[in-house]
């Protein structure tokens, strides 16, 4: 059977097959890798415990399947084109026989350094080729990697070591992101104060700061790549042995540790991959999102690589120089597939057309995006002015736990419709719940989206505490794993994501916890208490809102307000940091003492005119004040 759907016709069909009989289904799109030893069973799962196994008793390795496989036909096709920060720096490309040289020695090194199968390996690192060489260098010698996005501060990081009790940091001197120099080094030695489980430091030079070598623990990238051989064999895993963790925040309590396994990670991505942008060989594909994220594992990294695709990456940002960068890019190294995000789309429409003119932008075919809903006016823009109306546009939707893309249209394949995700993947079967828990069949519904059946990319665990991950994605529904997002099926059964339906917000694409907002301002002296909610923002998609109640003893607001950003940025980092801040006496609470949010975000939003039903609350006064001071606070 052929992976790659051609038609719309086919697309239904392979739908249909996937649901009648999803272990042939799967079984067929997995006999296109490289296995050291076939499964002997397709699916094994329940959805109480969880316990979710895909390819039970297959042996392979994915970093063979990116790399090795390839060589033969196309060791000098170019694997990785690197656009650095400053467009007047030069770039790097490197073919597959040299990613897979790369990747072979840096693998050496970390067995040099004692890092062994099943140990856990941190990276902390700029958006470089060889943040991607680490990964599958992890990978390849079957260590488990805990990619922490570069934006995030001491204290993220140290909680994220010490979770996974990773024994290596692979970090650089620093990164260039637009005018900003961030020093990353100095970053890492910080956390590493409270991280006693790190042995080894490994550096690589990007920037040339100045930086601090710790004798016995720190070692430089190059001066260890020096000294191996650019062969190392790939370790034989198990398809449920443990990829990668990668942190990300829900509701409540600390980031948790989502663990994708190999087989099903491998085959999931690489199939949607194919399908969804309708990748053809030869195509130059750019994925904008860093490798700290989801997104930047599976389709920055992963699944083009499995195809056998030319990837960019790119260490810079949407608006440096200006806000052509991306679209300068994109006609420099004739890109013909880009995946980027709404919150980018809307900054750029922002800066005008100006930016877009200089551009020919035709080697362009598909434009995708990814991370939040995108607005009808910013899907509009990116068709008429990136694409040329000439490009499909899918919009996929899918999350950290879900590992690939879930429902999205096929490029060219599936009719699209402006802020639509349209309709899942084979293999994918949403249900929509209504309010008393049942699914609700049929058309033109809207609740919240679940999915009832296991794909082969599904999170298996959150790390070190598997009844949180039963907990938070299957206890809402039983026998079904809830999203967190609201969804709308219409008419046509097309899916529309609404949103978080939780206290989870989405600003600039980022995921953040509203409680660890709330917890990184409650460190600040003078604090008493806060509410953290998000409020719709036209660029940003969403944006911070946080409600503080100070110690009677504080009226230095300017101070304060200073305080809780500086607290925020060091507990989480710049990306948490509230947009808006007030101050107030008191929070709107029931007879429990559960704030009520629902308020809050009404006033946040500016709707503070129709607050409903208040009468539940101990004291319907404070809601009077906030929102007087609301007023005072928008001016
Ligand atoms: C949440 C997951 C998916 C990889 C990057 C984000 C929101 C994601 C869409 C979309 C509307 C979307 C959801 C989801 N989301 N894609 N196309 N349309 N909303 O992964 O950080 O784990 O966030 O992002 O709310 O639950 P993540």
């Amino acid at each position: 059977m052929s992976a790659r759907i051609t038609s719309f016709e086919q697309y239904q069909a392979d739908y249909k097959r996937s649901v009648e009989n999803p272990e042939d289904f799967w079984a067929d799109i997995a006999e296109n890798f490289t296995w050291k030893r076939t499964w002997d069973k397709v699916l094994d799962w329940n959805f109480t415990e969880p316990n979710i196994k895909w390819f039970l008793g297959g042996k392979l390795n994915i970093s063979e399947n990116c790399l090795d496989r390839h060589l033969q036909d196309k060791g000098n096709q170019t694997a990785v084109i690197w656009e650095p920060n400053n467009p007047d720096e030069k770039g790097r490309t490197l073919t597959y026989n040299e990613l897979y040289e790369e990747v072979c020695k840096f693998s050496n090194v970390l067995k040099k350094q004692g890092v062994k199968k099943g140990d856990r390996v941190c990276i902390y690192m700029p958006m470089v080729p060889e943040a991607a060489v680490a990964m599958l260098a992890c990978a390849r010698i079957g260590a488990v990697h805990s990619v922490v996005f570069a934006g995030f501060s001491v204290q993220s990081i140290s909680d994220r070591i010490n979770d996974s009790s990773c024994e290596v940091v692979v970090t650089s001197d620093g990164l260039f992101r637009g005018t900003k120099t961030v020093e990353l080094k100095k970053i890492v030695d910080e956390a590493l104060v409270t991280c006693p489980c790190v042995r080894k430091v490994i550096v690589l030079q990007r920037t040339g700061t100045s930086i601090e070598m710790k004798q016995g623990r720190d070692v430089y990238w190059s001066d260890d790549m020096q000294a191996v051989s650019g062969d190392c064999a790939a370790e034989e895993m198990d398809s449920e042995d443990m990829l990668y963790i990668l942190y990300t925040s829900g509701s409540t309590g600390k980031p948790k540790g989502v663990v994708h396994t190999t087989a099903g990670y491998m085959v999931y991505t690489w199939y949607s991959f194919l399908n969804v942008f309708q990748y053809n060989e030869g195509d130059v594909y750019w994925c904008t999102a860093d490798i700290g994220w989801v997104t930047g594992h599976s389709y920055t990294v992963y699944a083009p690589l499995l195809a056998g695709a030319t990837i960019l990456m790119f260490e810079g940002i949407p608006v440096h120089p200006d806000a052509g960068r991306f679209w300068q890019v994109i006609d420099k190294h004739k890109v013909n597939i880009f995946y980027t995000a709404p919150t980018a789309i809307r900054s750029l429409m922002a800066a005008g057309l100006d930016y877009v003119k200089p551009y020919k932008l035709d080697s362009l075919r598909v434009l995708g995006t990814v991370g939040e809903p995108i607005n009808e006016e910013a899907w509009v823009w990116y068709n008429e002015y990136i694409g040329k109306k000439k490009c499909p546009i899918v919009d996929t939707w899918w999350q950290t736990e879900t590992g690939g893309i879930l429902i999205s249209p096929l490029a060219g394949i599936t009719e699209t419709k402006p802020s639509y995700a349209t309709l899942p993947l084979p293999g994918v079967q949403p249900a929509i719940m209504d309010s008393s828990g049942k699914e609700m069949p049929g058309n033109d519904v809207e609740g919240n989206l679940c999915i009832k059946f296991p794909w082969p990319s599904i999170i298996r665990t959150t790390y070190g505490d598997h009844e949180r991950c039963r907990q938070t994605y299957f206890d809402s529904y039983p026998g079904k794993y809830f999203t967190g997002d609201g969804c709308r099926r219409d008419a046509d059964g097309y899916y529309r994501i609404i949103g978080r339906v939780d206290d989870v917000l989405k600003v600039s694409g980022h995921r953040l916890g509203t409680a660890d907002i709330e917890d990184a301002i409650n460190h600040t002296e003078g604090v008493v208490e806060s509410a953290v909610v998000g409020y719709p923002h036209p660029i940003k998609g969403e944006a911070i809102y946080a409600f503080v109640i100070y110690s009677d003893t504080e009226h230095d607001f300017s101070k304060l307000k200073q305080d809780i950003i500086h607290n925020v940025n060091n507990l989480i980092g710049p990306i948490a940091k509230p947009d808006k801040i007030q101050f107030v006496k008191g929070l709107p609470k029931t007879r429990s003492g559960k704030i009520m949010r629902r308020i809050l975000r009404k006033i946040a939003e500016g709707d503070a005119g129709n607050l409903g039903d208040t009468t539940t609350l101990i004291d319907p006064t404070v809601v009077e004040d906030i929102r007087q001071g609301a007023e005072v606070n928008q001016e």
